[in-house]
Parts: structure tokens; C-alpha cells; sequence
């Protein structure tokens, strides 16, 4: 399986509150696995909503490569 580069890590899923796919990795990698905690330390998902489904899907694939 392919490890995620810089520019995967740098880009922006939530545009309300600039977090990127790397925080969210970071935050997995602690074992913060739930949409309300990453949404709570991050503000993801708590502005118009919108990559609610992205951040999902990138907890859906992480969590199956833990
Ligand atoms: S893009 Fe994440 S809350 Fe708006």
C-alpha cells in the first residue's frame, strides 16, 4: 500500500476551518477515529458542512489501514 505524500498530507478538506488531510491523519494516528472529535479539535464539519463526506471517507481508509 502506497504512503500518502506531501501534497496529499498539505491539501485542505475543510475549507471553513483550513484543515488538512494531514491533521486529520495526525489526529487517527492518535487514535481519534469519530467525526464529533475530529470536528471538535479541528472546527472541520462545524461551518457549512460540506466535507463531511470527505473526512469520512479519509477516516473510512484510514481506519481500515490501522
Ligand atoms: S468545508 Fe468543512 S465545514 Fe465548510
Amino acid at each position: 500500500m502506497r504512503e500518502t505524500n506531501q501534497a496529499e498530507l498539505d491539501e485542505v478538506i475543510c475549507d471553513c476551518s483550513g484543515t488538512t488531510r494531514g491533521k486529520i491523519l495526525s489526529l487517527v494516528e492518535q487514535g481519534i477515529i469519530d467525526p464529533d472529535t475530529i470536528s471538535r479539535k479541528t472546527g472541520a464539519i462545524s461551518g457549512c458542512g460540506s466535507c463531511e463526506w470527505d473526512i469520512e471517507t479519509i477516516l473510512d481508509e484510514a481506519i481500515a489501514k490501522l
